[in-house]
């Protein structure tokens, strides 16, 4: 199959659909892979890394998506890319369609086959697309937290780890799943004292057991989660409720009676947050204080470590972008997890949840490919 990478064009987004390890591996299975020049920039990948894996150069967007088959990126493709996109291409990549209304039309009007990375499931019942971000996110949110607390940052002016004799800071994390476990990990490491609430009670003996009784458990309730968030130097929302918006779980009310200097990450803040006073920043101004409090909500962190994100989406994607490059749309139909991230096909919508969220017409694949 000819396989297509055009360099990342959303603002600040440095990460790249192939790494030149990947494009190796896609060479190495039979197939060519067309790279627009500079597209690994963003993680130190040159053109002529890209060459020595096999690859071959072009030198605009334009001759990428003209002359490939299937085109692997990592964002959602932008306006000036939907209209390059045409029938019969195949296009890998993260859509998050549910709340894009235009670039769902603009999918659905190329007439293009779009597998969605964070709909991919797995055989666990996971979205493994979407957990190595999850893990980049858990991990830097202690790192953010870090530089937070630092007095001139305006937080508390504590070290995470505290040194022999003083102590260290208290973590609270909200929610013990993908992200919540990277970041109790990071904060382990560190020497931190670590709590952390989930609402699964399979979920916190699958902790207690990972850490060894380094971290403390406890169920989330409203007087749990006052409690520890009362008491902490640091609290990561890290909630998830599939198919919905991350529950407020720390009101104002609760913010007003934390420490001075205490720092929030709010991880969840990319489905809404679970801080009521949360709203979404950037990496360019990553936190804000209110009531006292520092807050660091960027909606995008992994974004700020492109070479370990592109190197950790590359993982993951590998195997099932060689599936669609050896078999093209027929690894769609065999294969139940790439199936699942079917969310356009020839200008008919195929994922249920994205349809009726956007109230549009939902074509079951079966109905779609007849
Ligand atoms: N900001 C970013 O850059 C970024 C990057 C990656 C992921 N995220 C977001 O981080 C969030 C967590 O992702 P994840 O991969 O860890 O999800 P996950 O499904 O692995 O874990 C979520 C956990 O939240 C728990 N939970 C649900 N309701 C709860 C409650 N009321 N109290 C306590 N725990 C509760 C669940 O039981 C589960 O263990 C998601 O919103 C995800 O979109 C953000």
């Amino acid at each position: 199959m000819k396989v297509g990478v055009p360099k990342e064009i959303k603002t600040h987004e440095y990460r790249v659909g192939l790494t030149p390890g990947a494009v190796r591996e896609y060479v190495a299975a039979g197939h060519s892979v067309a790279v627009e020049t500079n597209a690994g920039a963003g993680i130190g990948a040159t053109d002529e890394d890209y060459r020595k894996a096999g690859a071959i150069l072009l030198g605009s967007a334009s001759e990428v998506f003209g002359s490939s088959e299937m085109i692997v990126k990592v964002k959602e493709p932008q306006p000036s890319e939907w209209t390059q996109l045409r029938e019969n291409q195949i296009l890998f990549t993260y859509l998050h369609l549910a709340p894009d209304a235009e670039q769902a039309k603009g999918l659905l009007k190329s007439g293009c086959t779009a597998i969605a990375y964070e709909t991919v499931t797995d055989v666990y019942g996971g979205l493994p697309l979407l957990a190595p971000m999850s893990e980049v996110a858990g991990r830097l949110s202690i790192e953010a937290a870090g530089a937070a607390l630092k007095r001139y940052a305006g937080g508390r002016g504590l070290l995470i780890g505290g040194v022999p004799g003083v102590q260290p800071a208290r973590i609270v994390v909200i929610g013990g799943g993908v992200v919540g476990t990277h970041a109790a990990r990071i904060a382990v490491g560190l020497g931190a004292e670590v709590t952390m609430l989930d609402r699964s009670i399979a979920r916190l003996r699958v902790l207690d057991e990972l850490f060894g009784g380094r971290v403390r458990t406890r169920f989330s309730t409203i007087d749990a989660v006052e409690e520890e968030v009362f008491a902490a130097d640091v609290v990561v929302g890290a909630v998830l409720v599939p198919g919905a918006s991350a529950p407020r779980l720390v009101t104002r009310k609760m913010l007003s009676s934390m420490r001075k200097g205490a720092v929030i990450v709010d991880v969840a803040i990319d489905q809404g947050g679970c801080f009521e006073t949360s709203r979404p920043t950037t990496h360019a101004e990553p936190t804000y204080e209110l009531d006292g409090v520092i807050h660091y909500c960027v909606a995008n962190m992994p974004g700020a470590v492109p070479l370990t994100s592109s190197h950790a989406l590359n993982n993951a994607t590998l195997p099932f972008g060689l599936a669609l490059a050896n078999k093209g749309f027929a690894a769609v139909l065999e294969n139940q997890h790439l199936r699942a991230g079917l969310n356009v096909y020839r200008g008919r919508l195929t994922y249920k949840a994205v349809a009726e969220s956007l109230g549009l017409p939902y074509s079951p694949i079966d109905q779609a490919a007849a």
